[in-house]
């Protein structure tokens, strides 16, 4: 299973220190939260920030992942694509044509993915599986990062692992977005996730980034 961390809480003043911090403690997953302020309420950053880091993650053989809470996301995902992301991921809410964003994200050779928010069934996503190479499953309502993982998350993670297979897409990554901390992780991963994205679990105040992703790693 795959550790992600988000940068969202991290040190922007320092992304490069935090960064590297991660990769030297075994980090090989980089997960780039891309906001507009319209899509989700916050703004964060775009492929000018994607470009400047990617570089650093592809020296550690990190993957890098772009997930895209923006509307209109047909309008950059070549942009994301040239700042070398190696996985692009949009939210089926986001557009009228999913199935075309995919063809368009795989067309660009990046690997394509699609988020859902909490509210969005398993069945708006459910024919874009066989084009997919990565499922966004949202733990929480997108928009911040440090909020609190949302309990029913556990069983629709399963319902769609089942789903990925009654499809058969038994490769397709699952990845689970939102709240996930070392106290949930077990039910995470048992339920079925392949990558879990942890932003406030690795930056936070409490704890330094090495502490907190071996914490993470313990279990
Ligand atoms: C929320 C983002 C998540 C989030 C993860 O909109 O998609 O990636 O920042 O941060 P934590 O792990 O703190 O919820
Ligand atoms: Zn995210």
């Amino acid at each position: 299973m795959h550790l992600a961390p988000s940068i969202l809480t991290a040190n922007f003043a320092r992304l490069e220190d935090e960064l590297e911090t991660a990769f030297a403690a075994g980090i090989r997953w980089l997960h780039l939260d891309v906001m507009d302020g319209r899509f989700v309420p916050n703004i964060s950053f775009g492929p000018m920030v994607v470009k400047s880091l990617s570089p650093l993650a592809k020296r550690h053989g990190a993957v890098v992942d772009a997930h895209l809470m923006i509307e209109e996301p047909e309008r950059y995902i070549e942009a994301f694509a040239a700042a070398g992301c190696d996985y692009i991921s949009f939210h089926v809410e986001a557009t009228t044509h999913a199935h075309r964003m995919v063809q368009m994200i795989r067309g660009l050779g990046c690997k394509a993915g699609v988020a859902f928010n909490p509210a969005t069934p398993l069945s708006s996503i459910e024919e874009l599986l066989p084009d997919l190479h990565l499922v966004v499953l949202m733990s929480v309502n997108p928009g911040y990062g440090g909020q609190r993982f949302i309990p029913s998350s556990l069983e629709k993670i399963a319902r769609l692992r089942q789903l990925c297979i009654a499809r058969g897409c038994p490769d397709l990554l699952i990845q689970v977005d939102g709240g996930v901390n070392p106290s949930n992780l077990p039910a995470v991963r048992e339920a079925g996730a392949d990558v879990v994205v942890v932003g406030s679990a690795v930056y936070n105040a409490e704890h330094s980034i090495v502490d907190s992703i071996a914490a993470l790693q313990a279990v």
